[in-house]
């Protein structure tokens, strides 16, 4: 198993170019299951996520091409099997995302259980409470979710509480069926609207995304398009983290302000320089001292995301003063805690917050990734730490960040992969 070895106290210097995000591109690649004319996609990342969705729709039957731009090209010309089975469920629970698309265009879905993953149970039950009501009959045997329906007709429908791709299933499976629906209590992340854009440009009536309604006006088919894939907001914030960890100066390419106001605005609390341009982010290192300590706290869009918990928790560790990080979406999502006491992080849990005391340094150890973000946080740590850190498992880094020790290689970080 792949590992990365990092030797820490470089200040990252130059520029980087933003990938697409990853959680916009696995719902559009579903979308793709709605329509028997091709979709073609615009800058998707090269990430293993995106490997196992494009596995998982070969499986359903999609023809896939992709072009020298790395432009990704889907064909459902007809659907030959219905079921997502298990052992590509339980590498990727987005696979979840081609549930209602196959039950809108073919009235019948077998998607094997996702079951939970490191942060937390992640169950789906909003997802099939809202099939329910829009008139699909719903088993749960041997591990499997079998949906069938002869065609879905519009419901309204509310969350219990907000769901991305709980409500990305539903705006899928509501672009084909018999009348309205209307999801409240909806997700409004900037990759729940560009779904929305790119199924309206396929020929779906939606309207509201990006607000917590969305009313979806069902049409008898839709047509393929090209969409551009928007940029990854928590790749952006992850860079400019890394610039921040490590007194560096970047600019941030390919990527919008507009999608991480929040982030933003609480990284400038810490003391932080960021200039924001149309398409670009720089930043620089403040004058003097060190980055201050704040307090954050996790919710839906567009309050602080999840996705950079615990980035941020690895910032403050090496911050002036205290700050505490509470996390209010999973119930699980502090594993890199133990990690980053590792490498010297003063870190306390209460319940569902760590109180963390800033410490001048950081010292470089052996650290093993437990999820996507986490692994994250570790790489971060480990470019501001003193002396060397190997992180483990680092097939976790790989599903959402492309090629990320060459990024940060050409920003001037000591950082190798070790087979
Ligand atoms: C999406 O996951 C993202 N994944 C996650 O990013 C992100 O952390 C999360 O949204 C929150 O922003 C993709 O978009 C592919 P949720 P999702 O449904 O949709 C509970 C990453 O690092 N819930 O919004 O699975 C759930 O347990 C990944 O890129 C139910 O109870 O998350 C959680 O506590 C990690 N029942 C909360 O809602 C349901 O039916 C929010 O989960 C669905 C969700």
């Amino acid at each position: 198993m792949d590992r990365i070895l990092i030797r820490g106290g470089r200040s990252l210097r130059g520029t980087v170019a933003i990938s697409g995000a990853k959680n916009a591109t696995l719902p559009a690649l579903a979308a793709s299951l709605l329509t028997d004319e091709p979709l073609l996609l615009t800058h998707v990342p090269h990430l293993r996520d995106v490997t196992t969705m494009l596995e998982l729709l070969g499986q359903h039957g999609a023809s896939i091409t992709v072009d020298e731009q790395l432009g990704v090209e889907i064909a459902c010309t007809r659907i030959s099997n219905t079921t997502a089975p298990y052992d590509l469920v339980r590498t990727m629970r987005a696979s979840i995302l081609v549930m209602g698309p196959l039950v809108a265009r073919c009235g019948d879905a077998r998607i094997s259980l996702p079951g939970g993953c490191a942060i937390g149970s992640r169950p789906v039950n909003l997802h099939l409470a809202g099939l329910e009501a829009m008139g699909a009959e719903i088993q749960l045997t041997s591990g499997y979710i079998h949906v069938k329906a002869k065609r879905l007709h519009g419901a309204r429908i509310v969350f219990d509480l907000v769901t991305v791709t709980g409500t990305e299933n539903l705006m899928m499976a509501a672009a084909l069926a018999d009348g309205r629906t209307i999801l409240e209590n909806a997700a409004c992340e900037p990759e729940v609207t560009d779904l929305a854009l790119c199924l309206n440009n396929m020929g779906a009536r939606i309207h509201g995304a990006g607000t917590s309604t969305i009313t979806i006006d069902g049409v008898e088919r839709l047509h393929g398009t090209h969409h551009d894939i928007l940029p990854d907001r928590i790749e952006t914030a992850t860079f400019l983290i890394a610039a921040a960890m490590t007194h560096g100066d970047i600019t941030l390419t390919h990527t919008s302000p507009y999608l991480l106001e929040s982030p933003i605005a609480k990284l400038r609390q810490t003391g932080m320089i960021i200039n924001e341009q149309e398409e670009s982010l720089h930043t620089c290192p403040k004058s003097e001292g060190r980055l201050r300590a704040i307090n954050i706290q996790t919710c839906p869009y567009p309050g602080f995301p999840t996705d950079l918990q615990a980035q941020m928790m690895a910032l403050i560790s090496i911050a002036d003063g205290s700050g505490a990080v509470t996390e209010t979406i999973f119930e699980n999502r502090f594993m890199h805690v133990s990690e980053l006491q590792r490498l010297g992080a003063d870190i306390s849990l209460q319940g569902n917050t760590a109180l963390i005391r800033g410490v001048p340094h950081l010292h470089g150890a052996p650290v093993m990734a437990t999820d996507l973000r986490a692994s994250a946080s570790l790489v971060l740590a480990g470019l501001a730490a003193e002396g060397e850190t190997l992180i483990s498992r680092v097939y976790h880094i790989d599903r959402g960040y492309e090629r990320i020790e060459e990024k940060l290689m050409a920003l001037g970080a000591d950082i190798q992969r070790l087979s």
